[in-house]
């Protein structure tokens, strides 16, 4: 097969874990005969400087002619501290979602057995946690109408039918793959667009007798994350609902550095850690590749590459067990492990397997 790949380095540890993430690639695709090429593309806080947008013309460009795109991280502090900024990047990242149509992206909380100590939850209720997160990404209240007055200001929570059928229809078909339980989370009891979301779940329920879909309020699913994360297979929400539970819930792991993530949609998806872009840690070799890393296992699966995939998970999985890590996961007294070091021992493995 062949792949052409946009990559989007982006701020803070961006570059060092997209390197990371190229390699693994590149080891995979070597190894079983896929012609992989990229191109490389500035957003965020890097093209504000370059180029005074956070997400150029160009770069669009560049992600449109790509079968996808390997995303890191945007954001500096530069910008979180002066609230006056017109120009942020991660404006470059709403720019990015929007243009490309990507509705739906694709958020699994999996928990790794050799970590679960590193979680803030008791051993017990984190084992076995294995769930997906649909998350609508373009619409709600990050893009509806807004006005920012200085005494006065509201977003506007908006959704139609067609927003909210193409991202059921997306958690639906992930649930038949899986356990088949599909639960929808919204606040009907207070909000006018969620009653439209359970409605229209509501509706399409009846075409997947197979899946059991439940209900649940937010407030309620964001108790029930941490008192029972196994209870969920796959659950489905809106923007902002899913901005907040999918932070929750890649906490429950052990470690935010662990979880990849999948925006897909109208044009080319969009591969890229859950996680910022940490920019004290920037330059130092500190940052765990793996988010990155998986997400190159998320974009193999996306193309139907499954052994591929598995690969890329076997010997993150390797790495885990022969304690090449990152110190933020390491275990007491192990050896730390750079950014560089994890990537490199991992390409390693997949070249002699
Ligand atoms: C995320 C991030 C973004 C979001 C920010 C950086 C705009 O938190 O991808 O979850 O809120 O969607
Ligand atoms: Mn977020």
């Amino acid at each position: 097969m062949k792949l052409k790949i946009a990559v989007l380095p982006g701020d803070g540890i961006g570059p060092e874990i997209s390197e990371q993430g190229v390699n693994v690639m590149s080891a995979v695709c070597e190894k079983f005969g896929h012609e992989v090429s990229y191109t490389y593309a500035l957003c965020g806080a890097d093209a504000i400087e370059k180029v005074v947008d956070p997400f150029p013309d160009d770069t669009f460009k560049i992600c449109m002619d790509s079968d996808a795109v390997l995303f890191s991280a945007v954001g500096d502090p530069k910008y979180d501290n002066d609230p006056t900024s017109k120009v942020r990047p991660e404006q470059g990242l709403l720019a990015m979602r929007k243009k490309l149509g990507l509705f739906a992206n694709i958020r699994p909380i999996q928990t790794f057995d050799c970590l679960v100590h590193k979680s803030p939850l008791k051993d017990e209720l984190v084992k076995g946690a294995d769930f997906i997160c649909f998350r609508e990404l373009t619409g709600g209240m990050y893009f509806g109408e807004k006005k920012e007055g200085e005494d006065f200001a509201y977003d506007t929570n908006a959704y139609s039918r067609m927003e909210v059928e193409r991202i059921l229809k997306e958690a639906y078909k992930y649930a038949r793959m899986r356990k088949k339980h599909l639960t929808v989370v919204d606040k009907a009891n207070v909000l006018a667009s969620s009653r439209l979301w359970r409605k229209v779940a509501q509706d399409m329920a009846v075409n997947y007798p197979d899946v059991t879909t439940d209900f649940m309020y937010v407030d309620n699913a964001s108790m029930r994350m941490i008192q029972e994360p196994t209870f969920f297979d796959v659950m489905v929400t809106e923007n902002t609902f899913g901005d907040i539970l999918t932070d929750e819930g890649s906490c429950i792991t052990g470690s935010m550095g662990l979880l990849p993530s999948a925006s897909t949609g109208e044009h080319t998806p969009v591969f890229e850690p859950v996680h910022g872009s940490w920019p004290q840690a920037k330059g130092l070799n500190i940052a765990n590749p793996l988010a990155q890393i998986l997400s190159v296992a998320m974009l193999f699966e996306y193309f139907d590459l499954k052994e591929e995939g598995r690969l890329v998970r076997e010997a993150v999985d390797a790495s885990l067990d022969a304690k090449v890590r990152t110190p933020e996961i390491q275990v007491e007294g192990g050896a730390k492990y750079g950014t560089k070091e994890v990537g490199a021992w991992i390409v390693d493995y997949i070249k002699k397997k």
